[in-house]
């Protein structure tokens, strides 16, 4: 019995993947990559851009005939998108062949769900289960590196965004079991560890014993094993002192940090509610530029939102020179319906947003380009990831700030540290060689 499941979105998505890939494998399926003769096919869905949902629902379609010829065939709908108001009626509706339905907080349902889908039994339930994912076996895909939750779920409630009506308010794993979980991933021979929240910064908010999340960094950080460890994402406002001190004390603590700014306009970032102005923005650049001075800086920029002026615009793109991110995820605001932005009055058209993006990202290559040409010749760490698939032999992985460098080495690599010297910086991607007796 075969599986094949598609991931849409984020971080959260591809390792709430690896918890279902554990439950179906527990039942007896294994992985396969030809989706149109598996046994389950499992949706796990995003509904952050309107153009992540058209194109998931077309995917369902097209399993529509599949499913007519190969009628034992499981199909299950997850995570966010289902998790919508109204999405449940309509993929009943629409797409009457899908067996399963559940949301992003009762993964727990879905062994007995496929095992009563077995016996012709369908289950469509979407309730907010505030369950505890300890006990998930986690059929994990992403060595040398492990995902790892601290906390799920957003209190936050940014203008724009779907993801606190959809993943529901924060909850914070207990500190010892993280701890626990990042061990164990040592011992297997994890080489890199990644943190996931919606809001590491917050985490322990919602815990009784002080737990903080530069208390659980502390803490992770001492462990005396040769490893990297990241998180995402970090909220501005709650970005702490404290957190960027014990990034700046452990060496095991990656010199990266993801800090979306969506705006660089401070009545735009008013009105998407982020609680933080351009100007407090840019001081905590700053800060973390003073206490770690080779900081990888990454953002998540919105274009287009309600309201946004030429000047907003031009405003975002200064800050963008200014805090010389090493990359930044750039996106077209998308109308969501039920959030407060999507009844906000002066909606930008759609060319207006076309024309931002493509000068928002011509700018965002150009600050990328000045700081790769800082690094050709000098010699970096690097973690070997994965294979290149476009080129023969060639492996890729990252520098401690988070810079994607290519290099020739064979697959055996994969998992150890290298040290890499940069020869050749094409836009965001470097290029170099492994140096021998580092
Ligand atoms: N439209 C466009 N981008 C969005 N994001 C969140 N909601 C929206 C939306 N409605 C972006 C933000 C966030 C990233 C994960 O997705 O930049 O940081
Ligand atoms: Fe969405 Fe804002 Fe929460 Fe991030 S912090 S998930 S953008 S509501």
């Amino acid at each position: 019995m075969k599986y094949f499941i598609h991931t849409y979105g984020c971080q959260m998505n591809i390792h709430d993947s690896e918890k279902i890939a554990g439950v179906l494998e527990s039942l007896g399926y294994t992985a396969t990559s030809a989706r149109d003769s598996a046994d389950i096919v499992v949706f796990n869905t995003c509904c952050i851009r309107e153009t992540a949902e058209q194109k998931i629902y077309g995917h369902i379609g097209e399993l529509k005939k599949i499913k007519r010829n190969k009628p034992d065939m499981i199909v299950v709908v997850c995570g966010c998108m289902s998790q919508q108001d109204g999405a449940l009626d309509k993929i009943k509706e629409s797409y009457p062949f899908v067996d399963i339905i559940l949301g992003t907080s009762n993964l727990n349902m879905l062994r007995d769900a496929v095992v009563a889908a077995q016996q012709k039994k369908r289950l469509y339930n979407v309730d907010f289960i505030n369950y505890c994912e300890e006990d998930f076996y986690q059929a994990r895909t992403s060595f040398p590196n492990a995902w790892v939750n601290i906390n799920y779920g957003c209190n936050n409630f940014c203008t724009y965004c779907i993801v606190p009506y959809v993943r529901g308010r924060e909850r914070s794993r207990p500190l010892k079991n993280i701890l626990n979980e990042v061990k164990s991933l040592l011992e297997e021979g994890y080489k890199e560890i990644t943190l996931l929240g919606q809001n590491v910064n917050s985490y322990g908010h919602d815990l009784q014993n002080g737990e903080t999340f530069a208390l659980l960094l502390n803490e992770i950080g001492q462990l005396n094993y040769k490893f990297r460890l990241r998180f995402m994402t970090s909220h501005p406002k709650d970005l702490s002192k404290e957190v960027i001190d014990v990034v700046a004390k452990y060496p095991n603590i990656c010199n990266n940090i993801h800090l979306p700014v969506q705006s660089g306009s401070t009545e735009i970032l008013r009105r998407m509610n982020r609680r933080y102005t351009r100007e407090n923005y840019l001081d905590l650049i700053k800060m973390i530029r003073a206490k770690i001075p080779d900081a990888g800086i990454t953002t998540d920029i919105m274009v287009g939102f309600p309201g946004e002026t030429e000047q907003d615009f031009l405003d975002t793109l200064d800050l963008v020179r200014q805090a010389k991110y090493s990359s930044a995820f750039c996106f077209i605001y998308s109308r969501r319906k039920g959030t407060p932005a999507y009844s906000m009055e002066n909606q930008i058209t759609y060319a207006v947003k076309r024309d931002r993006i493509t000068r928002l990202l011509a700018c965002q290559n150009e600050v990328t380009k000045e700081i790769s040409q800082t690094m050709i010749g000098q010699r970096y760490e690097v973690l070997v990831e994965g294979p290149n698939t476009h080129y023969v032999n060639t492996m890729c992985g990252r520098t401690e700030s988070g810079r994607l460098v290519n290099f020739k080495c064979d697959e055996s690599m994969i998992g150890q540290f290298v040290t890499v010297e940069i020869e050749l910086a094409k836009s965001a991607t470097l290029w170099g060689k492994i140096i021998l007796g580092d």
